[in-house]
């Protein structure tokens, strides 16, 4: 692999991802990024990285519905491998409107498996997926790669139809390919939509902590670094045509979650009235469908690539919110566009 596009590469996992292979001992390639820079894409998560890395990375804004566009790049990079992360991605916004969840996730990956099949020399396709795919578990038991498939959201019904197309791609065309389904990440550069930088910033300025239904839904959080070495290891070693589980054995219901943001900033960022930032918590309707609980089994890719999470749930929480005291003109430059109609309207 020396020409690997990344799909998605300007949106939170892409961003770290980039930055992660650019910085990788084991990799002298080049890596063109492709995002169309969406409400969730910033060009601000890979700053620096034109003057760092001259020669070995370029940025393209284009969807990857443009086929167009995509087969332009795929000449001039003479691109040989993928790592697909382009995705909407917010299960909350695919109940809203399932449509851009369809046209990015479904048929923009149908379009970028088309090309990939066409290139000459071509060497993987990595499609990086969720766990939310498999549906939600009872109080016991794993996530495995034999889980059936039930998703429950037009978000995971759209990833799931991703996978079962960059299956078929491989089963049908012999298109080298690997899956991850991954589990929850959190940390540097995550869209304050989603629940741990949502509730790091509502916490700091005094506003309240949603919670959905009664927030004993769970879910398995990953640091995002550790997702991004397991993306690497797997495209590196996986065995084409296979998927593999990653998840970061940290089981959290949600009132834990909000509960030990609340601590970390309490003691490193008091309020001025020195009251608990969990005074604010309040709890709120449901999501419709809410999954109720995720938890993975990762012993595949450890067990072939010694892959573990390195991230405990403590040390990286405390990580991810000195990240967003220590970034908050970041914040400010997502605050203040087109985000911050829809998040007045949602939270008020
Ligand atoms: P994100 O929303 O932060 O980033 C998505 C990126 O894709 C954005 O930069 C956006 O501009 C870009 N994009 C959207 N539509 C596009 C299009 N049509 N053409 C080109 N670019 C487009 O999402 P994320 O949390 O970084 O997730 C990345 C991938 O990882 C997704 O495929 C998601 O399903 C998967 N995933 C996420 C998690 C998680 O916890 N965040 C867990 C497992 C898997
Ligand atoms: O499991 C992997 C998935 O994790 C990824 O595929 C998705 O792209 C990613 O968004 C994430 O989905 P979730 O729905 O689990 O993440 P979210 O941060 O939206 O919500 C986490 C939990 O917190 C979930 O149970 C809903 C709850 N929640 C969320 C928000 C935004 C609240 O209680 N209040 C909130 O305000």
């Amino acid at each position: 692999m020396k020409n690997l596009l990344v799909t998605g590469g300007a949106g939170f996992i892409g961003a770290n991802f980039v930055r992660y292979l650019l910085e990788a001992s084991d990799f002298s390639g080049r890596v063109f990024v492709v995002d169309k820079l969406t409400y969730a894409g910033n060009i601000h998560n890979l700053a620096g990285l034109e003057e760092r890395f001259q020669g070995r990375y370029r940025f393209f804004r284009a969807d990857i519905c443009d086929t167009a566009e995509l087969e332009r790049i795929f000449r001039e990079g003479h691109i040989d491998a993928v790592c697909h992360l382009a995705a909407e991605s917010h299960v909350d916004r695919s109940i809203h409107g399932p449509r851009e969840f369809i046209e990015t996730n479904i048929v923009g990956s149908f379009h970028l498996l088309e090309l990939c099949r066409r290139q000459r020399g071509f060497q993987l396709f990595h499609h990086v997926s969720t766990d939310e795919v498999f549906g939600s578990l009872g109080t016991s038991g794993f996530f495995t790669e034999q889980s059936p498939y039930q998703p429950n959201s037009p978000y995971s019904a759209s990833k799931a139809a991703s996978d079962h197309l960059v299956r078929a791609y491989h089963h049908t065309y012999g298109l080298p390919v690997t899956i991850s389904n991954c589990s929850n990440n959190y940390g540097p550069y995550q869209f304050p939509e989603k629940l741990i930088p949502l509730m790091i910033l509502n916490a700091l300025e005094g506003k309240d902590l949603p919670i959905y239904g009664d927030g004993q839904n769970i879910r398995d959080w990953l640091f995002v670094t550790d997702h991004c070495r397991a993306i690497w290891e797997i495209m590196k070693r996986g065995v084409r045509g296979q998927t593999y589980n990653v998840g970061g054995n940290n089981e959290r219901n949600n009132l834990q979650v909000v509960a030990a943001i609340c601590d970390c900033l309490d003691r490193v960022r008091p309020s001025p009235d020195g009251r608990s930032r969990k005074e604010q918590v309040r709890f709120v309707q449901d999501r419709p469908g809410h999954d109720r609980r995720y938890a993975i089994d990762a012993s595949k890719l450890k067990g072939e690539m010694g892959w573990t999470a390195a991230e405990s749930f403590e040390s990286g929480i405390v990580k991810t919110v000195h990240w967003y005291l220590e970034n908050l003109d970041w914040v400010e430059g997502i605050m203040n566009g087109e985000y911050r109609e829809w998040i007045e309207k949602q939270y008020g």
